[in-house]
């Protein structure tokens, strides 16, 4: 008989149930390397389609496919066993209705092994998040600075400098909690703002460049490593990823012209 006890990965549950408690950690990741590290301290990891621009080099999240969010997101199940894998839904798989957002979203599912979705927009996605839901689905929120919409909002701008404004935000996120997402992305938005709405809704709020008093916090993790030579003001970063590898890459570059690369320890006899 096997003695081997398989590591339980956190479930939705337990995050919507971190609402004012222990503060939620979560970072990005869309590797299964960089989701192995990140599986020992993070609550949830999110397979972002920020990927579009960090992985594939391109200007915006417009572009992504369902099937590249596949690609990364079944990745990540693979590299992690603790952490809940969120991925999600690219730009244009699941605004049209209800019925297809629960195909695209029952595909990720399905194909990658993850543990919820995430999806963008307030109180028009109310229907769509509720119907998702309802049909064994689990759905984390998105609102602010939406990147999905940026051609609407005319850029990456913070939401919410015009106090005028509050009151849709706040109405996006009272829609999104009631129709049963189990967790709010805040992102981009006046601190006041944040902290306000996190008061207000009864499920965690995670934010990103938004307010500490977010229920938790989250960040694209090439970004606080380092390897973004442009990170969003608002990011804090912890390591200069980007110049030790360019370090490494030198020294490698150095031995291979010099001759002094590979060693005998460096090949097989
Ligand atoms: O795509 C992404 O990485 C995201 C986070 C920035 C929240 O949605």
């Amino acid at each position: 008989m096997s003695t081997h006890k398989p590591v339980r990965r956190i479930t939705v549950p337990q995050i919507r149930n971190r609402k004012g408690g222990q503060p939620i950690v979560s970072l990005t990741s869309y590797h299964a390397h960089t989701a192995a590290v990140v599986d020992k301290y993070a609550d949830f990891i999110l397979v972002g389609d920020s990927l579009g621009m960090v992985m594939h080099g391109m200007e915006s999240t417009i572009g992504v496919s369902l099937e590249l969010m596949i690609m990364h997101g079944t990745a990540v199940v693979r590299g992690t066993q603790r952490s809940l894998v969120v991925v999600d839904l690219p730009f244009g798989s699941y605004e049209e209705s209800p019925a297809v957002a629960f195909r695209s979203a029952a595909k990720v599912m399905k194909e990658t092994g993850c543990g919820a979705v995430k999806l963008e927009g307030g109180q028009r996605m109310a229907d769509t998040i509720r119907f998702l839901t309802e049909r064994g689905i689990p759905v984390m929120a998105h609102i602010g600075l939406t990147p999905q919409s940026s051609n609407v909002m005319g850029g990456f701008k913070t939401q919410g400098r015009d106090e005028s404004d509050w009151a849709t935000h706040e109405a996006d996120a009272a829609a999104v909690s009631e129709a049963g997402a189990f967790a709010l992305v805040l992102e981009g938005m006046v601190e006041p703002l944040a902290a306000r709405i996190t008061e207000q809704v009864a499920i965690p709020t995670i934010g990103i460049g938004a307010s500490a008093k977010c229920d938790g916090q989250i960040l694209v993790l090439e970004d606080m490593l380092g390897l973004n030579p442009n990170p969003p003001k608002f990011v804090k970063v912890y390591s200069d990823l980007g110049d030790r590898i360019e370090q490494a890459v030198k020294s490698y570059a150095d031995e291979v012209t010099s001759r002094k690369f590979p060693t005998e320890d460096n090949i097989y006899r």
